[in-house]
């Protein structure tokens, strides 16, 4: 198992969740979050003035799924968070060693 963690604009959030139901993706978990990246926290409208690190709004996606799915989440991910602009995120995945539905006590795959 992998968790699939994705840091995306806020907007795209609707357009993501579509795309992993396509997958039959069922849980996930979303944050609100504040971050930056190479443009230190800069949207274009304020790249001219590169003064300071600041921090933008954005949403975080946690998505625990099957290794043999990892691929097919990635990519559905980043065709429906993509603008082509700044700032559209990234993608991380982690290993994942166990899970548990806490009210079955089902655990790893059946878990998801
Ligand atoms: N190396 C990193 N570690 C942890 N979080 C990161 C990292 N890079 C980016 N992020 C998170 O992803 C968000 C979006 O990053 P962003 O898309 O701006 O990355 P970037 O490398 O600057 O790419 P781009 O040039 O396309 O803007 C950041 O606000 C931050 O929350
Ligand atoms: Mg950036």
């Amino acid at each position: 198992m992998k968790m699939v963690m994705a840091i995306v604009k806020p907007f795209k959030l609707d357009d993501i969740r579509e795309a992993l139901y396509e997958l039959d993706i069922q849980g996930m978990t979303v944050s609100d979050v504040m971050g930056c990246g190479r443009q230190q926290g800069q949207s274009d409208a304020d790249a001219a003035i590169r003064d300071s690190i600041s921090f933008l709004p954005k949403t975080k996606l946690e998505v625990a799924v099957t290794d043999d799915k990892v691929d097919d989440v990635i990519k559905a991910i980043q065709d429906s968070a993509t603008t082509g602009r700044i700032g559209d995120g990234k993608i991380f995945v982690y290993d994942l060693s166990r899970t548990v539905r806490i009210r079955t006590g089902e655990k790893d795959k059946e878990a998801l």
